[in-house]
């Protein structure tokens, strides 16, 4: 029966209907485990995740999972991977024949280790997620960051702002480097300044978004719109405007990125670039599975870039007529 089961078509017809009717009949399901060891595989994925907290990763981890168990594989979550040993847990999951392959969301991960892990002989099948390896030959899925941080930051521009300031991701994370750089492209093309007391560090949480809303609120000159590298800081830029008394959009306008659930419920809703994440994880679970059942037809790596979509809420407004336009002014 099992025979049949896994590979129906090397049974002949009639044995297949006779096989079908007995899963029917009995409730029959396959033994997953005992299935594995026979045939050395774990038929689980590993999903490395740099902060399990970010609320952004649970639509993702929903169509991973959806995904896998779709094509029966299931899936282990580790979570602050490049934070903790990330080399040594990955030849843990591996060599123990507990994972048969890797969903990477951790950009900051030891090259060194994974190259270990990925090259010849017996390389292991990984996938970047959302995240860029810069010059490292891995398949890779994620949006162009880069492209939507441009976006973001020109929708403020065609609202009329002219003085914007931008929180950013984490000291050396790529994806902070590419929403700057969409940012600082969207500023310069339109020949507006890029001032450095109007940039923020943050590290993709709520708190450092805090933190740049109480250095914000200390500004004698403040800037009218600010762009922030993801939704968790644009929240907490938001509660410390609220406890200074600073009003969005009329004293600030504010746009984030990635969309989540909460950012249509935050006060006010909070206008912000929307990361695809249901395609995310589901063509990153399906194109990991290709590659560990050896179904991808070219050895090239794959580069799939998603599009974003910008979500117009109401935490952004036109810049106020006149102080911009006082500032368009020639110097007397
Ligand atoms: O890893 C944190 C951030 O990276 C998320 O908020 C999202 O923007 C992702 O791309």
């Amino acid at each position: 029966m099992s025979r049949a089961l896994s590979s129906p078509e090397r049974v002949s017809e009639s044995t297949r209907l006779r096989i079908d009717e007995a899963v029917r009949v009995t409730g029959y399901t396959p033994n997953q485990s005992a299935r594995s060891l026979r045939q050395k595989t774990a038929r689980t994925i590993l999903v490395a995740l740099p902060d399990i907290g970010n609320p952004f990763f649970s639509a993702i981890l929903d169509s991973i999972e959806r995904e896998a168990s779709m094509r029966g594989y299931g899936v282990l979550v580790a979570n602050r991977f490049s934070a903790e040993d990330s080399g040594r847990r990955m030849r843990d999951y591996f060599l123990s024949n507990r994972v048969d392959g890797l969903l990477l969301f951790d950009g900051a991960v030891d090259l060194a280790q994974l190259m270990l892990l990925t090259g010849d002989p017996t390389p292991v099948p990984l996938v970047v997620v959302c995240e860029q390896i810069a010059a490292a030959p891995f398949h890779t899925v994620r949006t162009d960051n880069c492209y939507a941080a441009e976006c973001a930051t020109r929708y403020l521009i065609e609202l009329g702002h002219l003085r914007i300031g931008h929180i950013r991701g984490p000291v050396n994370n790529v994806l902070t480097g590419e929403r700057e750089a969409g940012f600082r492209k969207a500023m310069g093309d339109a020949a507006l300044t890029v001032r450095e007391d109007w940039l923020f560090w943050g590290s993709f949480d709520m708190d450092a978004g805090y933190a740049a809303g109480l250095r914000f609120a200390a500004l004698k000159d403040r800037p009218t719109a600010v762009f922030a590298a993801n939704d968790e800081s644009a929240i907490g830029f938001l509660s410390a405007l609220h406890r200074h008394g600073i009003t969005c959009p009329g004293d600030v306008s504010l746009v984030g990125f990635d969309d989540l659930e909460i950012a249509a419920h935050t006060q006010p809703p909070l206008t912000t670039m929307r990361q695809p994440r249901e395609a995310l994880g589901r063509i990153a679970a399906g194109a990991l599975i290709d590659v560990i059942e050896g179904q991808r037809k070219s050895r090239l790596p794959m580069n799939m870039v998603l599009s974003s979509e910008l979500i117009i809420r109401d935490s952004t407004a036109r810049a106020p007529a006149l102080f911009e336009a006082a500032l368009m002014l020639p110097h007397a």
